[in-house]
């Protein structure tokens, strides 16, 4: 029996939010592997905030998803057929395989990785980018040590969960700003953060001026816009800001502005943007502490499952109203 494959491909450029007119679902029959290919069966898909910015045309630090091309996605799943000698039948894969069932690779960017270490979802999230997205970012440029007060945005996030963890790991006082009580519930009483601030219930300066009273030595920004500028408003001498990410701004129409960025100057601080693919030959130490901390308990992996393929474009709008708790995927 031929394998049936389901791809999403994107059929349009949004402007503001991606809806489902801007894919085709297309369904034919999945692709033989030839010499030196393996074909992967997806199990599942990384939901990822970045995935809007790369239906834009403009130019990043990859290029644009082409029209017409499968929509760009980190998976995990399975090989089940191989003409590759690096890939054996059977084998678990992490790799970017596209929204799509099923996928072929001819090995390269592909990872090997163990269930029986962790769950399959857990490699998309704390083993996966973002997990190396939160530890690099954080020591490389973040930098924090001990005492220092460190905030984090989009806390209850999958970057933003596991830059707290690790923060607390290095002896760190840890602010997150999340979204709703259920949220900063979660992010002190499961992740170990000191504090937590509701962004949507209102003044988020305020709430910094109380839980940082000598000011912020390490702010890790995943959202950006107002929130980047009450924590500019709020950093301590010599401060490491790291730009991770800017969700608030990903379905923009207009440009964001600064406005505070003079206290870098007066605070002589520093705000650096990371991309986490920088690291990639680093994955194996990143990724080796990672599974210690995991087994012995210290950090706490939060993956929220969505069951059904088709539902993509609909469970990726999930990232940007934060109705995701924990790193977003979809389960084939
Ligand atoms: N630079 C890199 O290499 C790299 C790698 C991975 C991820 N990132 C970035 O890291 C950030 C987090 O990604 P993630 O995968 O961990 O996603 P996530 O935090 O699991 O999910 C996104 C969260 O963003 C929050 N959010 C959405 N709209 C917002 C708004 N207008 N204002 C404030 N918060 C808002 C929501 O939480 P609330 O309910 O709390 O609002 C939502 O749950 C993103 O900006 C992403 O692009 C960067």
């Amino acid at each position: 029996m031929p394998l049936t494959n389901q791809r999403f491909l994107l059929a349009s450029r949004p402007q503001g939010p991606a809806t489902r007119e801007n894919f085709d679902l297309v369904e034919d029959p999945a692709p033989e592997p030839q010499d030196g290919q393996a074909l992967v069966a997806v199990e599942y898909l990384s939901l990822d905030p970045a995935m809007r910015g790369w239906m834009n045309e403009a130019r990043s630090y990859v290029p644009p998803v082409g029209i017409g091309e499968v929509m760009r996605a980190g998976a995990v799943g399975r090989v089940v057929e191989s003409r590759n000698a690096q890939l054996a039948e059977g084998e678990h894969v992490a790799g970017m395989f596209g929204m799509q069932r099923y996928a072929l690779t001819d090995g390269r960017g592909v990872q090997r990785i163990d269930p029986a270490l962790a769950p399959m979802p857990t490699w998309l999230g704390a083993l996966g980018m973002p997990g190396m997205t939160a530890y690099f970012g954080l020591l490389e440029v973040g930098r924090p040590v001990e005492g220092d007060t460190v905030v984090v945005s989009g806390a209850a996030g999958a970057v933003g969960g596991l830059v707290g963890q690790i923060a607390k790991i290095k002896g760190a006082r840890v602010i997150g700003i999340a979204g709703g009580p259920e949220k900063c519930a979660t992010v002190v009483d499961e992740l170990g953060f000191d504090a937590c601030i509701d962004y949507k219930a209102g003044d988020v300066a305020r709430g910094l001026r109380e839980h940082c009273p000598k000011g912020i030595d390490v702010y890790f920004d995943n959202v950006g816009g107002e929130i980047l500028e009450a924590c500019l408003a709020r950093l301590a001498l010599h401060a490491r800001v790291v730009i991770c990410g800017a969700i608030s701004q990903y379905n923009a129409t207009e440009p964001p502005k600064l406005g505070n960025y003079l206290s870098l100057l007066v605070n002589r601080a520093s705000m650096t943007g990371i991309i986490v693919f920088d690291w990639a030959d680093r994955y194996a130490e990143g990724g080796r502490q990672m599974v210690q901390w995991l087994a012995e308990g210290r950090i706490t992996a939060r993956e929220d499952v969505v069951e059904g393929f088709e539902t993509f474009p609909e469970t990726l709008q999930m990232l940007f109203s934060g109705q995701n708790n924990g790193k977003l995927v979809l389960k084939v």
